[in-house]
């Protein structure tokens, strides 16, 4: 793919992000931390999907492999048609600016910290043509729809965490992005301000067809995107839709077991895989 091209942007329609056997191994020192161990993810252009797990379950890893911020140590990435392991740092760039909006995880680290939240946003939109400019939502009305209109012009640092989490959103989806990947961005918020949040994303995705990838804690954030994928030690363990719950099968044949089994039967533990017609049954080894 050329360095040189201009994506598709707003009114383009979802940029859908998929991966095939993801692996992330951070090398820290003398110790290796695998995060991510395999993960297959298909999301499709305009879905919404909530990503959940406990913590140092590798949702952020994923998260920042899926925007190409951090490359894989092993496996593949697509970013609507194009393979994204194949582009060189200065076509990612191009990539992240103009198809993607990224909240990385911590407000501030969106944030340019001398600037305004309103030219916080307008800098957004410098990598965009004016004609497209004029198809989006105006800084201010986009700051005013998240409840920031009284601190639109107030230095970043005055403003508090919450504020800051919600001007990092309207900075990530100022450009009408095909894909919003959005590491907690309601951490930090009453249900009012979640609320606002979610209620700006549902017409963000109503007009530019935006497909939303958000990693919460907050069940009710995965309630209102009706997909949730729950990760537990680097994979991917269990899909919801709209409220029923799946066990995800691994590559390596492995289902997770549901949470209070894990305590029950600890790692190790030998069990009993039988076949009944479609169904499985699975017991404890007879002591
Ligand atoms: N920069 C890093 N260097 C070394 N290990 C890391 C680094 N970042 C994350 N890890 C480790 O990788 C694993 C997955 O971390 P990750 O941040 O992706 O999890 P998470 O699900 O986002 O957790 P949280 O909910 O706390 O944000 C954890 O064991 C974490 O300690
Ligand atoms: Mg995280």
């Amino acid at each position: 793919m050329s360095a040189v091209q201009t994506y598709p942007t707003a009114g383009d329609g979802g940029v859908g992000v998929r991966c095939e056997e993801l692996v992330h191994i951070y090398r820290t020192g003398d110790l290796d931390v695998v995060a991510v161990r395999g993960v297959d993810l298909v999301v499709g252009p305009g879905e919404r999907v909530a990503l959940l797990g406990p913590s140092g379950s590798g949702k952020s890893t994923l998260l920042a492999m899926l925007g190409g911020l951090i490359p894989p140590s092993a496996g593949r990435v697509w970013v609507g048609d194009e393979e994204i392991g194949g582009l060189n740092e200065r076509a990612l760039l191009r990539l992240r600016s103009q198809r993607v909006g990224l909240v990385l995880q911590g407000a501030a680290r969106n944030l340019l910290q001398y600037a305004t939240p309103v030219d916080n946003v307008r800098f957004a939109h410098r990598s965009l043509p004016r004609s497209r400019r004029n198809e989006l939502m105006r800084p201010l009305e986009l700051l005013e729809a998240l409840g920031l209109g009284d601190v639109a012009d107030s230095p970043v640092p005055q403003l508090s965490g919450g504020e800051q989490q919600r001007v990092a959103l309207a900075v990530a989806v100022a450009n009408g992005p095909g894909l919003l990947l959005a590491d907690e961005p309601t951490s930090q918020l009453d249900h009012e301000g979640r609320d606002s949040v979610l209620d700006l994303l549902d017409v963000v995705n109503e007009r530019f067809g935006t497909t939303v990838v958000i990693v919460t804690h907050d069940p009710e954030v995965g309630a209102r995107l009706g997909r949730t994928v729950t990760m537990r030690y680097g994979r991917v363990g269990q899909e919801a839709h709209r409220g029923e719950s799946f066990a995800v099968v691994g590559k390596d044949g492995g289902v997770h077991l549901p949470d209070e089994l894990v305590v029950e039967w600890p790692p190790g533990t030998q069990v009993v895989v039988e076949r009944d017609g479609e169904d499985l049954r699975i017991r404890r080894r007879p002591r």
